[in-house]
């Protein structure tokens, strides 16, 4: 039975191995998925595991997903672009990283019919997912991307790794068309303290978190009279690419899957 695994610490909340199981069932392959949490210092081991093929594949989340690519052969021109691996595919006797965010991002986007061409996007945070996001927007032709992080220093090191990013203060809000919280804050029903004066209508506020199902950040967003998602499709579509570079197969991404996730 082939075996695959999310590794990340901590690991606890992710709903990866019940996405997968229920796709690799309704697809009747023998595998199996599971998480795993790692100490970073357990890394280099754990993809030895896939390179001898103990191991069949694995996804990659939070902090580990620019600490995997020292241990790869090869990375996808998007994990490249991004410095950043969420998948790992052993193809060819090489270790390849690839990063389904990306496509993740995209696709959600684009099922919502939002337009990112010619916006201005403000991203809070500047962590282990702010990389794709960044990648995605300008393959989507955003106008302006600007980042605002409580710790200023992780705002200039992705300005010094894009060209054309706008850095803020942890707190400033400018101008924009979409707010994207990718910060931690909400997951613990934390609130972000946002300067909501200037915010008027017709603006898209994004969470990256899908679970709860609406934050904080959500329900400003909606207070002020704007549209709302969660980060609940970006979840299901980067599966489904990593889905598709494993096994050849592409997962169903129905409404039954939302409900499966739902149940949490
Ligand atoms: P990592 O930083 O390890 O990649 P992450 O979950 O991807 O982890 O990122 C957490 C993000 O939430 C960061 O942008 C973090 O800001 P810092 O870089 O300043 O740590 C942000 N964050 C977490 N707790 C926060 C808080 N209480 N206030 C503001 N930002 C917070």
């Amino acid at each position: 039975m082939k075996k695959y695994f999310v590794i990340g610490n901590p690991i606890g909340h992710s709903l990866s191995p019940k996405l997968h199981n229920h796709w690799l069932k309704q697809n009747n392959i023998n595998a199996v998925y599971e998480k795993i949490k790692l100490e970073e210092n357990e890394i280099e081991n754990f993809i030895h595991k896939i390179k001898n093929q103990e191991i069949n594949g694995c996804n990659v989340t939070v902090p580990f997903k620019k600490t995997v690519i020292p241990f790869l052969d090869k990375l996808s021109l998007e994990a490249e672009q991004a410095q950043s691996v969420n998948t790992i595919c052993f193809n060819n006797g090489d270790l390849v990283g690839h990063n389904t965010d990306i496509s993740g991002f995209q696709k959600a986007i684009n099922s919502l019919n939002y337009e990112i061409k010619d916006k201005k996007i403000l991203i809070l945070g500047a962590g282990g997912v702010v990389p794709s996001l960044i990648v995605a927007l300008n393959k989507l032709e955003a106008s302006e991307i600007t980042i605002s992080n409580r710790t200023s220093k992780k705002a200039e090191d992705l300005k010094m790794q894009f060209n054309k990013i706008n850095t803020v203060s942890w707190g400033e809000v400018p101008d924009f068309d979409m707010i994207i919280n990718a910060t931690s804050l909400g997951l613990n029903n934390e609130t972000i303290d946002l300067n909501t004066s200037n915010i008027g209508q017709g603006k898209f506020f994004y969470d990256v978190i899908y679970n709860p199902n609406e934050t904080n950040f959500l329900k400003l967003g909606k207070k002020l009279g704007n549209q709302i998602e969660n980060g609940k499709l970006m979840f299901i579509y980067q599966a489904f690419e990593a889905f598709r570079l494993w096994h050849g197969v592409e997962p169903d991404v129905s409404e039954k899957i939302f409900k499966l996730l739902d149940n949490d």
